[in-house]
């Protein structure tokens, strides 16, 4: 029966010579994220971050993979995601190795803790400009490369690193994340909207949803909020997130499996979202 024909099922989730743009990618989700794909099989995966030697040690750990596909890499090119300048450099880099993207990780973030009553507006310029601005002007300048190799049969992924914080409410009090809970959820909407205009081009755009995962952003909060342990505890999978968790989220949005996914946001909190209570800390 044609229902029980699942068209090379040992391909599914496979990458297998995919070229990738990290943005954020030289540690923390983004760092995680690159690994996936590596080790799902691409061929290229560029990453980028500020720093450059952030961005090298990143490549000489992904590089070192014991299970990387022959000739597959992990190439550093620094940018600025925050400014257009930034993220023209960024295209020039990838431009100079590569003629077509097939997968773009626009996951470079930053946040900002501050009380109401202070709360800075250049902190929230600063926070809108590489979470919202960044990620449109990123899609905008890389449509082309994207676009090269793409058709709806086998089409181009975006998958922009978003919040449940851009869901529901973001962190309240001493430490408000005003600025960030708005971005995360303007992203979310951008990427709707791009989803609609770029999937007849041959490119689809979801969003991934992560709540509490221990990293330099995160670590602050963590703290704060009463340490891992209190938080996993509070968690209805009684845990906080892992990479595998980010690992396996990336490799179904960017591969054949998730190839009809378009427009989604895909929370990846353990269901702490939809739970009531003082230490439901979103991010
Ligand atoms: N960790 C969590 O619990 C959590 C939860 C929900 C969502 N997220 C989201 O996940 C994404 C990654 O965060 P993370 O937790 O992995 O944080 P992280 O460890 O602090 O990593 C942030 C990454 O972004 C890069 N970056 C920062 N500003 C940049 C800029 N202007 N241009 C280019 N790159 C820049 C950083 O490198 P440089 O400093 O070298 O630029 C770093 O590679 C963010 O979008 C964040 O909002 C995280």
């Amino acid at each position: 029966m044609a229902e029980a024909q699942i068209h090379d099922f040992p391909s599914l989730f496979s990458l297998e010579g995919k070229v990738a743009v990290v943005t954020g990618g030289s540690r923390g989700l983004g760092l995680t994220a690159a690994s996936a794909l590596l080790q799902a099989g691409a061929q290229t995966v560029f990453i980028s971050s500020r720093k450059a030697a952030a961005c090298e040690a990143a490549c000489a750990a992904l590089n070192a993979l014991p299970n990387l596909r022959p000739g597959a890499r992990a190439v550093s090119v620094p940018a600025d995601g925050s400014t257009v300048e930034g993220v023209r450099q960024l295209l020039a880099q990838v431009s100079a190795r590569t003629d077509h993207v097939d997968v773009l990780l626009a996951n470079a973030g930053a946040t900002w803790g501050e009380a109401f009553d202070r709360h800075p507006d250049a902190a929230f310029a600063k926070v809108m400009d590489l979470n919202v601005r960044g990620v449109f002007n990123l899609v905008r300048e890389f449509a082309p490369l994207l676009q090269k190799r793409a058709s709806v049969e086998d089409p181009s992924r975006v998958v922009i690193t978003a919040s449940v914080a851009g869901l529901g409410i973001g962190t309240l009090g001493k430490q408000g994340t005003y600025g960030y809970s708005a971005s995360k959820a303007a992203v979310i909407h951008l990427g709707r909207n791009l989803a609609v205009e770029l999937g007849p081009r041959g490119i689809t755009v979801n969003s991934i949803c992560p709540g509490f995962f221990p990293t330099k952003m995160s670590n602050g909060l963590l703290k704060m909020s009463g340490g891992a342990e209190a938080l996993a505890k509070a968690n209805p999978m009684r845990r906080l997130g892992r990479p595998e968790d980010i690992a396996g989220v990336i490799v179904y949005l960017t591969s054949r499996a998730g190839a009809h996914v378009n427009g989604a946001a895909i929370e990846i909190d353990g269901g702490a979202m939809w739970q009531r209570g003082e230490l439901n800390v979103k991010l």
